[in-house]
């Protein structure tokens, strides 16, 4: 299991470049509001967004790219809105695998997948399973997905394995647990579509990250845009609770 430096017990490495980026894909039925157009339309060009995202994020250097597909709360929208997402999904996973092998791309999808149906739980697998061997960019879909879910279930599975260790469990104990357990934590968090708000995305894994909030809706958001939220990432200031002093004190080139 791969270890990374936790932002809260120590400084981790930052680098130019985010090495993980998050991203709340929201805007998608505004979208298709402007134009006239049914919600889905919104969403079915959301997926445009994500293959060039995709590509963007291979071209910068990006490591880990997390995406917020569908929320825990998202159950509560219309059933026949919900349903056409389903499909979506589906089609998606039929249709990307063999591009996303071809460009190195290793897929995962965390939350709580056994809501889903047999059908689409198994085509999740099987693409997994298909991209398992590659490193370029770790691309992770967070579907059926809820922060509060996510520490739940670490500490539920850290409680079945470690009981005698209750009452004095620490940070390093829960995070192999967690469903992101094989990335970094988030360096840039990006939120499209206007709102300013988490909507229980990665609540434990965001401590530290980056926050970055667009007006642009998801299906308009490209690779230009996406240098932009780098950009004003790269002139931000990540102090992990040091003074600017101290930063300014440290060997040319650390930021
Ligand atoms: C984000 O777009 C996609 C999902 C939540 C699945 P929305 O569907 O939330 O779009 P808006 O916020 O209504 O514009
Ligand atoms: C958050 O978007 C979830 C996803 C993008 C999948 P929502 O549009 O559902 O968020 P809220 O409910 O408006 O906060
Ligand atoms: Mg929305």
């Amino acid at each position: 299991m791969a270890f990374f430096k936790s932002a809260t017990r120590e400084v981790p490495d930052t680098r130019p470049v985010p090495r993980h980026v998050a991203i709340i894909m929201d805007g998608n039925g505004r979208w298709a509001k402007k134009r006239f157009l049914p919600r889905v339309a919104g969403h079915v060009k959301g997926v445009e967004s994500v293959r060039e995202i995709v590509r963007a994020c291979i071209e910068q250097g990006v490591e880990y790219l997390t995406l917020f597909a569908f929320s825990s709360e998202n159950w509560r929208r219309p059933a026949e809105e919900v349903s056409l997402l389903m499909q979506l999904f589906v089609t998606a996973l039929q249709q990307e695998v063999e591009k996303l092998n071809r460009n190195g791309v290793r897929l995962r999808v965390i939350g709580d997948l056994s809501r889903f149906d047999t059908r689409l739980q198994e085509l999740i697998r099987n693409a997994e399973a298909a991209t398992a061997g590659n490193t370029r960019l770790h691309l992770t879909i967070a579907a059926n997905y809820g922060g509060r879910w996510d520490i739940l279930q670490a500490v539920n599975r850290l409680a079945a394995v470690a009981p005698d260790k209750a009452g004095s469990w620490t940070e390093a104990d829960l995070e192999p647990y967690l469903s992101t357990h094989f990335a970094p934590e988030p360096d840039l968090f990006i939120r499209t579509g206007g709102e300013e708000r988490i909507s229980n995305f990665l609540l434990w894994q965001l401590a530290y990250a980056e926050l970055h909030f667009t007006e642009t809706l998801w299906p308009e958001f490209d690779a230009e845009a996406l240098a932009a939220a780098i950009a004003s990432y790269q002139r931000r200031e990540r102090r992990f609770g040091r003074t600017s002093e101290q930063l300014t004190a440290q060997e040319p080139g650390a930021r």
